[in-house]
This record gives structure tokens, sequence and C-alpha cells, in this order.
């Protein structure tokens, strides 16, 4: 199957409340390993995940003492079975609070250490709140239909995390708002860096973007990232301009004050006003670079109402634009 479809597959997931894409361990530790010094005394809580069979509990626990965690806190969604699919058939669901184990780094636990939540293990319900507050890093992936609400709980309740989310939500009222205060940005790896996300046999098996992998089914996507809170290396690496502004490369749009710049890389070195750029550009966002102004979705993300009404160019809509400024431009020869 092209990306392309697997991307409506993705985005149907969002729609139909089908959040079923699970995640691999090697992209869990391709991500983790740049955040490992974050860690050290610290609670971790994946708050997705059946410990059981989670990648994210397996990355956690065979890493608790080398990571230096305090606890790993995993609670899963209606469902008693350990399955990686998660059925929700039932309406309770299990937990495990992991302390790690004395002299080895292959995890212990036994099937008398998993204990049964009191619900169904809604992140949203108060005993998975109360888990939350006594943690001090969530990471996992969340569902895709419901990140605007789980974003928005993490960040009410002030925690560190590093989840997988896709694209698309960047232009959510939620989602930008924290990624223009700086509150939010994108990990190390996302889209073709992803290796892919497990499914569930119901998903079409055809072309070269699905594949079987170990007895389960793979497929890979382009249109995913990680979100965190978490500083990393990346987020400080200038993006190295090398264009200089002229008027005809870079139209002015018919209603903003703002030039068209409709690659990441050809942003100009010398321009100091707005420019519009795809969204993409946040995978290279460096703050101190950079400025994020607001973007051309949604009049309500912009409390200046300055933006948000999609951006044209000579009557024609472009695509989804972030508008930005340059902290410090070269000065035009
Ligand atoms: C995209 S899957 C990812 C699962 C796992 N975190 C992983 O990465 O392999 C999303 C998971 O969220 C669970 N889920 C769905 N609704 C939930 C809710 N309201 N609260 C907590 N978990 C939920 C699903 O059961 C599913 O296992």
């Amino acid at each position: 199957m092209a990306r392309n479809a697997t991307n409506k597959l993705l985005n149907k997931a969002k729609s139909d409340k089908n959040d079923e894409f699970y995640t691999i361990l090697a992209d869990i530790e391709r991500e983790l390993t740049h955040y490992v010094k974050h860690f050290k005394k610290k609670t971790v809580f994946c708050n997705c995940d059946d410990p059981r069979k989670s990648n994210f509990f397996h990355y956690f626990s065979y890493n608790f003492a080398e990571l230096g965690l305090k606890k790993l806190i995993t609670t899963c969604y209606k469902n008693q079975d350990a399955d990686l699919f998660s059925r929700h058939k039932v309406e309770r669901a299990i937990y495990l609070e992991y302390t790690g184990d004395e002299g080895g780094n292959v995890p212990k636990y036994k099937d008398k250490d998993i204990k049964q939540l009191k619900g169904d293990g809604d992140f949203r319900s108060q005993e998975c709140i109360e888990l939350l507050k006594q943690s001090d890093i969530v990471v996992t992936n969340p569902p895709f239909s419901l990140f605007r609400e789980y974003v928005s709980q993490l960040a009410a309740h002030k925690k560190k995390f590093l989840i997988v989310g896709s694209w698309n939500v960047i232009t959510y009222i939620e989602v930008f708002k924290l990624i223009k205060e700086n509150k939010l940005w994108i990990g190390v790896n996302s889209n073709r860096n992803f290796s892919g996300f497990i499914v569930p046999e119901h998903y079409p098996l055809s072309g070269t973007e699905a594949r079987m992998e170990n007895g389960q089914r793979v497929i890979s996507t382009n249109t995913t990232c990680w979100f965190t809170n978490i500083d990393n290396k990346k987020r400080h690496e200038d993006l190295i301009l090398f264009k200089n502004y002229n008027r005809k490369d870079y139209p002015k749009y018919d209603n903003y004050d703002a030039i068209e710049v409709s690659k990441t890389a050809d942003i100009p070195i010398d321009y100091d006003g707005v420019m519009g750029v795809p969204v993409t550009f946040l995978d290279r966002y460096n703050p101190e670079q950079f400025e994020i102004l607001g973007c051309n979705r949604g009049v309500d993300q912009d409390p200046n109402g300055v933006y948000g009404r999609g951006s044209y160019l000579n009557g024609k809509e472009t695509f989804k634009r972030l508008f930005i400024r340059n902290k410090n431009p070269e000065r035009p020869k």
C-alpha cells in the first residue's frame, strides 16, 4: 500500500475512533535515546498501554536501572486479557506499578503484580488522573481520536511528556497554542524515521508500505511525529539558510503582510518580515532562531485575529502555513 493510502488510514483512525496503531520498540528506542538524562529518579506513566504487551512498558522496564527510574506506572483501557490490541470488550482495566528488580535488568514482575483498576482505565478518569499526579513524565502513543483532550490534560497538569501523534494535529487550537508558547515541540524523529506501526489483522495488507514482521502486521506512515516538552539538542540547532530574498520568488499573500515560502529550506536569510512556511518547518524549528506568530487555520487560534483566514496568492488558497519571523535576519546587501 502506498504511503498516501496508509495516511488515509490514519486519518480514518482519527475520524472513526479506530485508534489501533501500536508502537514498535525500535521507534521508542530511537527517540528515547535523546532524553536519557531527563529520566533519572523520575516516575514514568504510560497511560494508554497494557503492561503485558506494550513496547513502552517493555522499553522502560528493561531500561529501568540504566535510566535510574524511580517508578513505572502503566494503565490500559477496557482490557483484561493480555492482548496487544485493545478490544475494549470489558468495562474494567488493569494496571501495573513497577519499581525495578534488584540485581538484573530483565523485568521480573509476576501476574499477581497486575492490579485491577476500579474503572475502565480512561486517561481522563479520576483514578488515572491520581496516577498522573504522582508521575513526572508521561510517555506513550495515545488514541489519535482523543489527542486534543489528551494534550490538554497533560498541559493542565503541567506534566513533562513524550508522545506519538500525527502532523495533522498541529493546527488544532489546543496544540497550536502550546507550540506558539514554546510549551510543546516536535521530537527528534518524525515521518519516515518511524519504521511503522503494528496494526490488527483487519487492516489490509497489500502493496509496499504494509508488511508482516515477526508475525505482526505493520504499516508505515509519513504523517507521524513525536510531540514533547522535554528539551533535546536538535531544537537548538540553527537551520542553515542560504537563499536571499527577492520579490519574484517570495510573493506576498493577497490577504497578509507576509511572504510565501513554500519550502522550509528556501527561507531567505535576509528577510525581517513575516513568512508563511509549511507546517513541517516545525521539524527544524529552533526558538532562538525563529518566532512563531500564527497559522492560516482557525482565526480563533490568534488572539489578535490577524491570521487564521487561509492564505491566498493571486486568489488561490495555499496549503496549511505557519507564520514565522527570523529573530536575527542578515542585513540585506
Ligand atoms: C494508538 S494505540 C497505542 C497503544 C500503545 N500506547 C502503543 O503505542 O503501542 C492507543 C491506545 O489507547 C487506548 N485507549 C483508547 N481510548 C482510551 C482512553 N480513553 N483512555 C486510555 N486509553 C485509551 C487504546 O486501547 C489503545 O491501546
